[in-house]
Parts: structure tokens; C-alpha cells; sequence
């Protein structure tokens, strides 16, 4: 077997990536090692930026998304009992974010692969990466016991933080840098109304807490709690009374309770792997990176390096080079602003339990800043709406 690019993983960023090629008339195939209910059974973020909105729309899968999602203008902060509302759109010059999930955008993605007869190949076991410093590297892997070989120009590594990729380069070849918080957070998502219109992220002495959405009738809710938590611990009645100490009055008594249809805990991490280019193989999305949910940046993250990644693969097909000579440092760029911004909302917003009496005022004085102060809500708000790309 032969194609031009071997996407491996059929997360976010291999879908986007794989829609974008085809519509660039680059021949690829998927690798997946699950099934599709399992890919679409995760359940994920989902805040879009609006250069990942405009992205998909370019990949011809925004459709459902401008139907179904919810643009919104801002979010609300609630600190020491009080509200403060960042305005996108007078904060940067008119950007608004789109509340959709990232299972709904999935879903999208593979029916808009499906009916374009792209190849996806699932349960694919064993998958391994191999000569992608020579000009003609392979994929191997096994599909219902046969071994099937891809010969291709080019490896697209989109799978994910746990995926086979990153592990086979290099130990020399590779740097990581990462930062543990020591805490997770435990999620809820249940066919209720959303208690607000907006997103609104607690800072409570209790723990964080985060009210987010899918849709007019469907919400999801976090609570920040210790890694040693267990999630069969938390009953509904236990999730849904903790999280009303740590909300306003206006928001407990708008909130509409019911059964949970999905319960997890996840750590909060940052993490990320330079350089993301190796000779022929590329990594994107979890697979080089990932950032603790705060700032929702990780499918964003994500999409924004495949956004790289195809327009490196059009440069190369078209006879140019600089796309992919400058694909690693372009992205880490965009990657690092991200992370330090995930991790500063983070810090701003969780409990930790080391936080001695200097360094809790200073955090005082910092919160009051950013609500306070023009300067302090722009700094967020651009943040948070995505920051423009290189080119
Ligand atoms: N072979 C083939 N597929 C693999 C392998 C492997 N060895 N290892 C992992 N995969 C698949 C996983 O099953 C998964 O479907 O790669 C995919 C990676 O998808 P994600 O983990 O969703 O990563 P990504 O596509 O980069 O999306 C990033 O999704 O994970 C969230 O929070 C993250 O929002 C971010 C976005
Ligand atoms: C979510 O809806 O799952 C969500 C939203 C915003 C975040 C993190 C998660 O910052």
C-alpha cells in the first residue's frame, strides 16, 4: 500500500488534518486504534476559538457547528462570591468563542470522511513508525491478524498524548517539559439547562469550579478534587451539593440538577515535546502537547497545528520546503503561548494546598488586576478567544 501522508490516530487533530488534505487533493489514510464508538465516547472540551472555527469551515465541516453551536460573547469569573464578566468583543476587537462539543464535531468529521470515501482504517493493532529519517519511511500494523505495510512520503503523529509516535524517536532526539498540579478534575455532564448562558469559572476557598455547556438542554460541570478521588465515591447528590457551595447564591438557586450521564475524573498536566518535526514524521495535537483544561486550548491546540501541518504538506507538494523546514517552530510558538496561558488561568483559579500567606495576596492582587483593569480583561480575553497565527 501507498499514500502520500500516514495520519496515525483519528482524534481531532487526524480528522481535520485528513479533511483539510483531501481538500487539498493530498492522498492519505488513517490509522485509528479504536473503534469509532470508542473515539466518540470521549467525552472532551468544548470551547472553539474562532480561528478554529474558521478553520473548520475551510476543511467544509462547519455546517452542523454555525446550526448547533453557541457563539458566545464572554464568560463570568466568579471570585470571593462576586461576578465579573469578560466581554470578548469589545476586548478584541469584535472575537466571540463557539461552544461546541468536540464528540459533535468528531461525529462531523468522520461522516464528512465517510462520504468523501476517504480510507480510516480502525482497530488498527501494532501500529509502528518506522525509517521516517529516510526519505521513505513505513507504517506497519496489524488488522484483524494480517500485517499490512504503508509506504508514504510523510507520518502525521496525531495520536494523541499516549501514542506511538513521540515514543519512537529518540530519547536524544527529543525534550519535554512538564508541570504537574497535583490535583484533577472531576466532571459531570447531564441532559439539564445550563445555570447561565455564559461559562462561569469559581475560584472558591473550597476548589475551583467550572459550569459549562453542549447545548440549551445539555450542561457539564467540573469540580476541582484531589488525584486520590475516586469517581464511584461522587454521587450525583454528592457532585451536585458540592457544587453549590462553591457557586453564588444566583447561580444555586438557577441550577437545575439530574441524573449525570457521564462522571470522570482527569489530572490536570502540562506537558510539551519539542521539536515536533523528526526528518519525516510530525506530531500534532495531544501527541506533542497537552494543557490542563482551564484555558480550553486543547482541541484549539490541536487545530491549530494540523492548520500548519496541511498548509507545510501543500508548500511540499507544490515544490516549496519552508512549510515543513519551519512547521516545528511555528507551531511551538502558538503551542507555548497557550501553555503559558492554561497554566497562568490555572494558577489563578484552583486551590493549592502550598500556597503560603505572601503568595495567596499576591494572587489576591493579581485577580483584582484582571477583573479591575482594562489592561488585566484584555490580556484574557485575547487569550481566551485564540491568538492570531504567524502568517
Ligand atoms: N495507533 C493508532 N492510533 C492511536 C495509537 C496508536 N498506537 N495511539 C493512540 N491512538 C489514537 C487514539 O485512540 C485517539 O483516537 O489517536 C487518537 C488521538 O486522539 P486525541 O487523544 O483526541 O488527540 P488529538 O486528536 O490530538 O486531539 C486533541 O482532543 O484529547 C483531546 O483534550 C484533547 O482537546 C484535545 C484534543
Ligand atoms: C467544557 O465544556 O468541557 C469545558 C469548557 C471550558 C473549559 C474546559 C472545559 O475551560
Amino acid at each position: 500500500m501507498r499514500t502520500q501522508v500516514a495520519i496515525i490516530g483519528a482524534g481531532p487533530s487526524g480528522l481535520i488534518l485528513g479533511q483539510l488534505l483531501h481538500k487539498a487533493g493530498i492522498d492519505a489514510i488513517i490509522l485509528e486504534a479504536q473503534t469509532p464508538d470508542y473515539v466518540l465516547g470521549r467525552i472532551r472540551a468544548g470551547v472553539l476559538e474562532q480561528v478554529a472555527v474558521d478553520l473548520l469551515d475551510e476543511a467544509g465541516v462547519g455546517a452542523r457547528m454555525h446550526a448547533e453551536g453557541l457563539p458566545h460573547d464572554g464568560i463570568e469569573l466568579l471570585i470571593g462570591g462576586k461576578r465579573h464578566r469578560i466581554d470578548f468583543p469589545s476586548l478584541t476587537g469584535g472575537k466571540q468563542v463557539m461552544v461546541y462539543g468536540q464528540t459533535e464535531l468528531t461525529k462531523d468529521l468522520m461522516e464528512a470522511r465517510a462520504a468523501a470515501g476517504l480510507q480510516t482504517v480502525y482497530e488498527a493493532r501494532d501500529v509502528s513508525v518506522h525509517d521516517f529519517d529516510s526519505d521513505h519511511p513505513r507504517v506497519r500494523y496489524v488488522k484483524d491478524g494480517a500485517s499490512h505495510e504503508i509506504e508514504c512520503d510523510f507520518i502525521a503523529g496525531c495520536d494523541g498524548f499516549h501514542g506511538v509516535c513521540r515514543a519512537s524517536v529518540p530519547q536524544n532526539a527529543i525534550s519535554n517539559f512538564e508541570r504537574v498540579y497535583g490535583f484533577g478534575w472531576l466532571g459531570l455532564l447531564s441532559d439539564t439547562p445550563p445555570v447561565s448562558e455564559e461559562l462561569i469559572y469559581a475560584k472558591h476557598e473550597r476548589g475551583f469550579a467550572l459550569c459549562s455547556m453542549r447545548s440549551h438542554t445539555r450542561s457539564r460541570y467540573y469540580l476541582q478534587c484531589e488525584l486520590s478521588e475516586k469517581v464511584e465515591d461522587w454521587s450525583d447528590e454528592r457532585f451536585w451539593e458540592e457544587l453549590r457551595r462553591r457557586l453564588d447564591p444566583q447561580a444555586v438557586e438557577a441550577l437545575v440538577t439530574g441524573p449525570s450521564i457521564e462522571k470522570s475524573i482527569a489530572p490536570l498536566r502540562s506537558f510539551v515535546a519539542e521539536p515536533m518535526r523528526f526528518g519525516r514524521m510530525f506530531l500534532a495535537g495531544d501527541a506533542a502537547h497537552i494543557v490542563p483544561p482551564t484555558g480550553a486550548k486543547g482541541l484549539n491546540l490541536a487545530a491549530s497545528d494540523v492548520r500548519y501541518l496541511s498548509r507545510a504538506f501543500i508548500d511540499y507538494y507544490g515544490g516549496g520546503s519552508a512549510g515543513i523546514d519551519h512547521y516545528s517552530a511555528r507551531c511551538l510558538r502558538r503551542v507555548w503561548k497557550a501553555e503559558r496561558f492554561s497554566w497562568w488561568m490555572t494558577n489563578l483559579l484552583h486551590t493549592f494546598p502550598d500556597t503560603n500567606a505572601f503568595d495567596q495576596k499576591a494572587l489576591e492582587a493579581e485577580l483584582d488586576y484582571v477583573v479591575h483593569s482594562v489592561a488585566g480583561r484584555t490580556t484574557l480575553a485575547e487569550n481566551y478567544v485564540g491568538l492570531p497565527f504567524d502568517d
